[in-house]
């Protein structure tokens, strides 16, 4: 009898059915094309738990041990709805169904309380990692009911990456907690993964270097603050070689981004909540200008194409102007990078306050220390700043203060150039207008309100009057 089943023998859920298997669990497996369930045992036989190649919805809920656990890898919407569907009159009271995809955190919450009235329970669980993490470890993290957490953790303990021992793997909250947190890690994976191809931008057009070269400043970046997966697949990604045509790999990739959601639903979200995430913003608008190819060209006929010319030909080929450059460049995605998660982590707090969720943002950077893609050499120190005070703003944490201060003077120095330059450097260029207005004492919300009031009569504080609302005097004309 399994331990466990799963629904959706897709990239994911055949990764993820093997390690569950290596790591001595029984797993039940289900898919509309029972070949590729088939596939997935023989690819497993060797390893330590048995893998079951079902075909069909009754065998395999009858295969399971009661009360059932039952993980579910389909696309979220429609498809996962119709596993949810199909399963239920099957399943006994108490048995449990985990989706496992990225599904819309309200979604999520739709389905646990219909689950629940069908006398189910139902965990919405993000996971992150892609096919290799799903394989050798991935990041997990659950919300719904704290009852059904208990009985799935173990099996998902085992399977998650760790970090010095300790699973990446957690529940969070209940309901929609889970997916909101993995929807918001994937908005700030489009914040980093902006902000290098931002980085790529400047050395490929700022300061004409081939893509060899820019691989080798990023593998560079390893070795200090920015080490990441990201950073680490950037410089691989940079070095790569077509086979085809022997040009580098970046030069025969279209710059067309795809996006599947997340991103914009974070942004969509933290403007809810009104929590500023300009750099996630910034991210989701980038792809969006570069899905539209021929509204760019056409554009680029009319005004002219932009970056406008290299930043500096002459100094370009000065060794020592190159370096410092870089090094203003490597400031600048360190205080960038700063804050992407100061804005990040403050979105989720946030969220924890408006839904009553009561997130730890510690045990959240914790389970982002390994197996996930934005996983990082700063996340460790993120969660210890959590942990010594978790009312603190990230960037008001000493060690963030630090690197903020220390790397500012650089990314005003890269923004500034790359606007001069006409390089279009979004991401990067939020960061510094976030940090400068997050630190503005005297702002000009004043205007803002003066205007509220002159046309709506929205009133106003007085600063020699606290907490009190008046009017201007243009009313009384
Ligand atoms: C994923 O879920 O595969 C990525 O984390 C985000 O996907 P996207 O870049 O296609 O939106």
């Amino acid at each position: 009898m399994a331990h466990v089943g799963l629904v959706g023998i897709g990239v994911m859920g055949r990764e993820f059915a093997l390690n569950l298997a290596e790591n001595g669990h029984t797993v039940s497996l289900l898919d509309r094309d029972i070949e590729k369930s088939r596939e997935v045992v023989s690819a497993g036989s060797a390893l330590k738990g048995e893998l079951i190649a079902c075909a069909d919805e009754k065998t395999f809920v009858e295969g399971m041990v009661a009360p059932r656990s039952v993980l579910v890898l389909v696309p979220s919407g429609g498809p996962l709805d119709s596993v949810i569907e199909s399963l239920t009159p099957l399943l006994d009271q108490g048995d449990l169904i985990a989706d496992l995809g990225n599904s819309y955190y309200k979604e999520t919450e739709r389905r646990v309380t219909a689950c629940e009235a069908a006398g189910l329970q139902f965990l919405g669980m993000g996971i992150s990692g892609g096919a290799e993490g799903a394989r050798n470890g991935p990041s997990i993290m659950a919300g719904g009911s704290q009852e059904s957490w208990a009985r799935i953790k173990g099996p998902l303990r085992d399977a998650a990456a760790k970090f010095e021992g300790e699973p990446c793997c957690d529940w969070f909250g209940p309901g929609g907690a889970g997916h909101f947190i993995k929807m918001l890690h994937n908005g700030i994976e489009y914040a980093d993964m902006q902000m290098i191809a931002e980085a790529y931008g400047i050395m490929r057009d700022g300061w004409g270097m081939e893509a060899a070269a820019i691989g080798d400043v990023f593998a560079g970046w390893m070795d200090g603050p920015l080490n990441s997966y990201l950073v680490e697949i950037a410089a691989e990604v940079a070095r790569a070689t077509d086979p085809e045509t022997r040009k580098p790999m970046l030069d025969v990739i279209l710059d067309r981004a795809g996006q599947k959601g997340t991103g914009r639903w974070s942004v969509i979200e933290a403007l809810h909540l009104g929590a500023p995430a300009s750099m996630m913003q910034a991210a989701v608008e980038a792809r969006n200008i570069s899905a539209d190819l021929e509204g760019r060209r056409e554009s680029a006929l009319l005004f002219g194409a932009a970056p406008e010319g290299r930043f500096d030909r002459a100094q370009k080929d000065q060794d020592d102007a190159l370096k410092s450059a870089l090094k203003h460049l490597e400031s600048a995605m360190i205080a960038a990078k700063v804050c992407a998660y100061t804005q990040g982590f403050e979105v989720l707090r946030r969220a924890s306050e408006a839904f009553d969720w009561s997130l730890d943002l510690a045990a959240i950077a914790r389970v982002w220390r390994a197996g996930c893609i934005i996983r990082s050499v700063l996340l460790d120190d993120i969660s210890a700043a959590f942990e010594e005070d978790v009312t603190r703003k990230l960037s008001h944490a000493p060690k963030f203060t630090e690197l903020l201060n220390d790397n500012a003077e650089g990314l005003k120095l890269v923004v500034a150039q790359s606007v001069t330059g006409g390089l279009e450097t979004p991401a990067l260029y939020a960061a510094l207008s976030y940090h400068n207005a997050s630190r503005t004492q005297h702002s000009t919300a004043n205007m803002i309100q003066g205007l509220r009031d002159r046309f709506g009569a929205h009133r106003f504080e007085r600063v020699d009057a606290h907490g009190e609302l008046v009017n201007g005097p243009w009313h009384e004309r």
